[in-house]
């Protein structure tokens, strides 16, 4: 008798390539073990701690047994009212209702995973920025969905480039993903730009999906980054993703927020009571605190990424690589040396340095020719990294000319 030893996986997951930020562990696990020093500048995971008052907050509400129960799974009313809040003093969006246009998630990337699935039937169109935060595609796709990358190019600042979809593109698209400050090119969508696109999709009654992650990682304060909803007639057509990972150094918490059109976040929820039961009440009682008392905090941490971005961009200018100045978000793009492909350079310095990067193709395929570092370690790790990186650079003899795109 065949006894069988394995088990087939659903195509829609042989299908897969590896998850980046997994894959990225794996190498750097490996490189660890032949005893390189690494400094991980791979994931956007930050690297100082969550304020201590969002912790006491924690504290507080763990103890109290009302909170050890299932949570509603919309979140609680005065997580929502705090969002509301939030949204109307940083965006002067001040109307949101908190019952039906604002659902509390497990971070922006369970939402984002899952808000497809409300939508989409197979074969749908969904229009994704490439280089992306590849959950855009992979869940569409999870959910049945035809993809189709939009490149984000030095030509166009890194935002899709509006003109240049089609007619017959616009009217099959279902969903058009948008992510700013973005990851990974550090861009940002201007009022102007928002005011198009919500246009087209009122236009062409497709969805717009806005991460906006990034949105408290800004480095000039007189250009902060906008919510869609700053746009009139936005609530229409779209839904935004929150979350306070990268805000308040919270990545380990998931908690963030979907706002937006009451029937997108509705279907959402629908979605979302059938796969999970919420988030912990004590952990949504420490994100109101951050929510109503975080602004001191986010400007000091503000600072601290301008600083360090300030640092790489400087030690990529001195050894000659060219990279975009990012205007939000904790991440630094720049063109590969000369003769690498991203794969290859991003590889060669992790095996030789210890230094882990992200390859851009690890984005979608228009990342080719690009990697990206992560701002998520202290200063003097950053110079350190930035001087094994020019040795690779120097060992290849490719000293092209560095500076801003
Ligand atoms: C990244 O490095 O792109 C992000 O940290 C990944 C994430 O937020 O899931």
């Amino acid at each position: 008798m065949n006894e069988r030893t394995s088990f087939v996986p659903a195509d829609r997951v042989a299908a897969l390539p590896p998850y980046l930020f997994a894959g990225i562990d794996r190498a750097r696990a490996e490189a660890e073990a032949r005893g390189l020093d690494i400094i991980s500048l791979g994931i956007g995971d930050p690297d100082t701690p969550t304020p201590d008052f969002i912790i006491e907050a924690l504290r507080g509400a763990a103890g109290r047994p009302d909170n050890h129960r299932y949570p509603s799974y919309e979140g609680m009313p005065a997580f929502r009212r705090a969002v509301a809040d939030w949204y109307a003093a940083r965006f002067g969006v001040d109307d949101l209702d908190p019952d039906r246009e604002i659902l509390c998630t497990i971070g922006s990337k369970e939402a984002i995973g899952h808000f497809p699935f409300a939508w989409v039937n197979p074969g749908d169109l969904v229009l994704v920025p490439s280089p992306g935060y590849p959950v855009y595609a992979i869940a569409a796709r999870f959910a049945g969905a035809e993809v189709l990358p939009l490149p984000l190019t030095e030509e166009n600042g890194f935002l899709p480039n509006l003109d240049a979809i089609d007619e017959a593109v616009w009217d099959r698209a279902k969903i058009i993903w948008l992510n700013s400050p973005n990851n990974p090119t550090g861009s940002m969508a201007s009022l102007d730009f928002y005011g198009r696109l919500v246009s087209l999709c009122r236009r062409h009654h497709v969805i717009l999906a806005h991460d906006s992650a990034y949105s408290e990682i800004y480095y000039d304060d007189a250009d902060k980054p906008l919510s869609v909803f700053s746009v009139p007639g936005a609530r229409d057509v779209a839904i935004e993703f929150q979350s306070l990972s990268k805000t308040y150094n919270m990545t380990g918490w998931r908690v963030g927020m979907a706002v937006g059109n009451a029937e997108l976040v509705r279907g959402l929820g629908v979605i979302k009571e059938n796969m999970d039961s919420g988030t912990f009440q004590a952990v949504q009682e420490a994100a109101m605190a951050a929510l109503r008392g975080g602004d001191a905090f986010c400007r000091e941490l503000r600072r601290m990424y301008r600083g360090r971005r300030d640092t790489v961009c400087a030690a990529l200018r001195r050894f000659g690589l060219r990279f975009y100045e990012p205007r939000g978000a904790l991440y630094v793009w720049a063109r590969v040396p000369d003769g690498f492909t991203s794969e290859s350079f991003v590889s060669r310095v992790l095996n030789e340095t210890g230094v882990v990067l992200t390859p851009g193709t690890g984005f979608g395929a228009a990342g080719e020719g690009w990697f990206r570092i992560s701002l998520t370690v202290p200063t003097a790790r950053l110079e350190e990294a930035m001087s094994r990186l020019a040795r690779v650079q120097a060992m290849n003899g490719a000293a092209g000319a560095g500076g801003v795109l």
